[in-house]
């Protein structure tokens, strides 16, 4: 699958079926995250896989009902933005370069044929704090989002078009 085509039929799944995700897949998937953009060269990320059912089942928990695709996804993936390579002047960027992070995983995914939902963390502090404690992090490292990965229950490889016109503006606004 060539770029434009992962990127035009991606869309967010929520139903998996039982079928694992390999090492291997998950080894890509993480190289995906982690060959993204960052501010400086800092790679403000570190990221926390975790496959054990009854994990997943915490983590969705911790999350609230907008996470219960993590109850039936093979995987899920804590993004976590790491404070100690924040760039000083402006240390906002780490928020940037999470979530340069965990798109560049769900398009990997999707060319492997992995469906994929991004489970908004921070910041909502709430969900911040309970995944803090159920994965006992240090201060300095921030959930920021969380994906479910799996095998889809239903195939969908439709590409979109959510071309919108009036949202582009050329050469002034
Ligand atoms: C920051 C962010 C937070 C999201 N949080 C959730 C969530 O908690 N639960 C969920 O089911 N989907 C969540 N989504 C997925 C969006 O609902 C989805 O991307 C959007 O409806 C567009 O659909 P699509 O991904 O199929 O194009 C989130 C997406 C983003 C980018």
């Amino acid at each position: 699958m060539d770029t434009l085509q992962a990127i035009f039929t991606r869309r967010s799944v929520r139903t998996f079926s039982e079928r694992q995700i390999s090492s291997e897949d998950i080894h890509t998937i993480l190289r995906a995250g982690m060959s993204g953009p960052t501010c400086v060269n800092a790679r403000q990320w570190s990221f926390i896989v975790v496959t054990a059912r009854e994990k997943l089942s915490q983590m969705a928990k911790a999350n609230g009902k907008p996470a219960d695709p993590l109850k039936n996804a093979a995987m899920g993936i804590l993004v976590c933005g790491d404070l100690n390579r924040a760039f000083p002047p402006a240390p906002d960027y780490w928020v940037v370069d999470g979530a340069i992070a965990a798109q560049n995983m769900t398009l990997a995914a999707r060319a492997l044929g992995i469906g994929s939902v991004w489970l908004g963390t921070w910041p909502q502090m709430d969900r911040v704090e309970r995944q803090r404690e159920l994965f006992g992090l240090p201060e300095d490292i921030v959930p920021h989002s969380i994906l479910a990965f799996g095998y889809p229950a239903e195939a969908d490889d439709e590409e979109r078009d959510l071309f919108e016109a009036d949202r582009v503006h050329y050469a002034e606004w």
